[in-house]
């Protein structure tokens, strides 16, 4: 008796955080959508995907980095770039159609807080992400914006 009291409630429990639209997690959202390319732990793989670990936490630092940031998960990008001297070629896919500016921010906090150890994400918002998502741009375009940054490419 006592234990299906304790069911109900957990049952209960989950129906109303499903119904309170709890944040999207950016742990199991980087799972699902990036770890097959960069490896659990972001820790890349050579010829596949560069290391987001490590790498991409210095451009939190500057305003441009920043949108570099949000803009590489929305257009995806093409181009060889270079990370710790291995030389990538790949295709980053875009994910402006797979996942939502909530979605986004979540597993971008997640992988800079987590993994890049970086204090300050308040900037990494669903407005945020909204605005880069509207100002749109090629995966080449990005590219090139990841050349021209100032903790260099
Ligand atoms: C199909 C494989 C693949 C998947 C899936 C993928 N990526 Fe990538 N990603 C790449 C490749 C390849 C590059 C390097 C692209 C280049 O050389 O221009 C890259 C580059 C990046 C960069 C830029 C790194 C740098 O040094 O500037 C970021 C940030 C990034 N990916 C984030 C993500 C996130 C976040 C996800 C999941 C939402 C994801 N990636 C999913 C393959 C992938």
């Amino acid at each position: 008796m006592k234990h299906r009291v304790f069911a109900t409630l957990g049952l209960l429990a989950a129906c109303s955080a499903a119904m309170a639209q709890v944040p999207a997690d950016g742990a199991a959202l980087f799972a699902a959508h990036c770890q097959a390319c960069h490896q659990p732990g972001a820790v890349g793989a050579p010829g596949i995907a560069p290391p987001l670990v490590g790498n991409i936490g210095r451009h939190a630092a500057s305003e441009e980095g920043r949108r570099y940031l949000m803009r590489v998960a929305l257009t995806g990008m093409v181009g060889s770039i270079t990370v710790d001297g291995v030389r990538y070629t790949g295709n980053m896919p875009s994910f402006a159609a797979a996942m939502s500016d909530a979605e986004l921010a979540a597993v971008l906090r997640h992988i800079l807080g987590s993994y890049e150890r970086v204090a300050d994400l308040g900037w990494l918002t669903p407005e945020q992400l909204a605005a880069a998502r509207q100002a749109g741009g090629t995966p080449n375009e990005t590219h090139k914006m990841r050349g021209r940054l100032p903790a260099g490419g």
